[in-house]
């Protein structure tokens, strides 16, 4: 429902992101079509802008293509251009292969790169510039993760009437893991153009605060930051900034309705017969990194299957992992593990017709994966380290028959609010297992008392709420 360019120099919010709400794509034979962003970020705020008309500014996800600002179901995008080498160095680079592990606990080996950094200032000033010129006077600005951390200063330094609001969609490490960081001080200098850093847990804006102290001399408050509430605070000269946590979440109402429509459930049922009607469907769904614990979950299930505690001819896992970052090493490696721990499985436990993983290195659309989380009885939600993971948060508001068992591991932000599900460690492989068993055979009674009170939690907080609040503590009339 694209429209034709048109102009506008004067929107009172935008959204500044690494990527726009739709990614272009080009075919093998020529012909290009606009599909939606992969990825947490694009899920959560695309539902919340269209409603409020906003204008948003981001790359377009392929490498040297000049488009000009279009309009698309009332939201403007403005595509920033980004030349294959900013892409390799900026996006492949710094964005994904130094901050994305160091902000991970360091679970791949991060890579210091001081070109990559001069790309990623470089694209940085051209996401400000872009900004500033797009903003109305005294617009509000929200500025989105871990790919455009240099941008609140320099939009600032070029537009001081703008509200700025920055949102870190990843976890905010450690201050010894980020202390690793050859440009720590820079990072924490472009954060703090912000009137708002906003995280999703306490603790990243905490690590923040010490970080503003140690690394740039700064005298932050010391009180204990709350969830949505009891920010923390810096002086920078005449302005204050807050710090504080915001964990971000889903448009549940929305997938509540569209899990509850005849479509999806038929969908649904569908499913499961086409799996051949097993006991329990397992199902994992995930961009392909290798911070959620895909191969992990897996390795689990093999060891259950070798162990006959599963049988296979009661069970299918179904792993739905959409491309992500192909040409980053971690991430080629990755692909290649997984897809030999399915090739084994399926070798020592497959039929003919029934493979025990069916895996799928594809994306699907939202009322597919709707009826993949109807269909399934266990959701395997295993990372590492995940800053927030809405995954579990949908399936949640996909189980209005309060069927279905959650197992999440204690490394995503989300196990703090979804504390009726089984919560695991996943190194402890033992631990993953005993979970897995423990919902393959969970007494139907007590799977719904669990998912009432994960219901509760996940639709009475959704993504309207977190950008209401993140809003309000930024203190703008788009809070209204
Ligand atoms: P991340 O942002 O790291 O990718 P999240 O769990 O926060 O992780 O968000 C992932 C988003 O991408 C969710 O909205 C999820 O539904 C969607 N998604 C993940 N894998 C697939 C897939 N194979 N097909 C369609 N959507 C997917
Ligand atoms: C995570 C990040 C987002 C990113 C998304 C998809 O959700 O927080 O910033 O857009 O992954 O990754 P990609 O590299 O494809 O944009």
């Amino acid at each position: 429902s694209t429209s034709s360019p048109r102009s506008n120099a004067s929107a009172e919010f935008v959204v500044v992101a690494n990527r726009l709400p739709v990614d272009l794509e080009r075919t093998a034979d020529g012909t290009q079509r606009w599909t939606q962003s992969p990825g947490g970020l694009v899920s959560a705020l695309e539902p919340f802008l269209r409603s409020r008309k906003g204008a948003w500014v981001g790359w377009p996800g392929v490498p040297d293509v000049e488009v000009d600002e279009f309009s698309d179901d009332g939201l403007v995008l403005h595509p920033v251009t980004l030349t294959s080498d900013e892409v390799r160095d900026y996006y492949e680079g710094f964005s994904n292969a130094t901050l994305w592990p160091l902000y991970h606990d360091v679970v791949a080996r991060p890579v210091f790169d001081r070109g990559w950094w001069e790309s990623y200032v470089r694209v940085n000033r051209r996401f400000a510039e872009a900004s500033a010129a797009v903003a109305g006077k005294g617009a509000t600005v929200w500025v989105q993760d871990y790919q455009l951390q240099l941008v609140p200063t320099m939009l600032r330094e070029l537009r001081p009437d703008l509200r700025i609001g920055f949102f870190l969609h990843i976890p905010f490490p450690p201050v010894e893991l980020f202390m690793q960081l050859p440009w720590r001080a820079e990072i924490v200098r472009g954060l703090i153009g912000a009137d708002l850093v906003g995280f999703h847990r306490p603790g990243g804006a905490q690590n923040f605060l010490w970080l503003a102290r140690q690394l740039i001399g700064l005298e932050p408050s010391r009180g204990s930051v709350g969830v949505r509430s009891r920010p923390g605070m810096v002086q920078v000269g005449d302005r204050t900034v807050r710090v504080g946590a915001f964990p971000i979440s889903i448009d549940a109402a929305g997938l509540d309705s569209l899990a509850r429509s005849k479509p999806v459930q038929e969908r649904a049922a569908q499913i499961r017969h086409e799996l051949g009607d097993p006991k329990t469907v397992l199902l994992g769904v995930d961009r392909l990194d290798y911070t959620k614990g895909i191969d992990l979950r897996l390795q689990a299930f093999h060891e259950l299957l070798q162990e006959g505690r599963v049988k296979p001819e009661d069970v299918a896992f179904v792993q739905l992992a959409t491309p992500s970052r192909e040409r980053v090493e971690h991430y080629q490696q990755m692909r290649t593990e997984i897809e030999q721990i399915v090739g084994r499985i399926n070798g020592e436990f497959g039929r003919v017709g029934h493979p025990a993983v069916h895996y799928l290195h594809q994306s699907v659309n939202r009322s597919e994966l709707a009826a993949f989380f109807s269909a399934a009885d266990v959701m395997v939600v295993t990372p590492l380290r995940d800053g927030m993971n809405l995954v579990c948060k949908e399936y949640v508001a996909c189980r209005h028959d309060l069927g279905g068992a959650l197992v999440l591991s204690e490394f995503a932000g989300a196990a703090a609010e979804l504390s009726s599900a089984f919560l695991v460690n996943p190194h402890d492989l033992d631990g993953v297992k005993n979970a897995l068993e423990q919902a393959i055979t969970l007494d139907p009674a007590e799977g719904r008392r669990r998912m009432r009170a994960l219901r509760r939690q996940v639709l009475t907080h959704d993504v309207d709420r977190w950008a209401r609040s993140f809003l309000e503590a930024l203190g703008t009339e788009a809070a209204a």
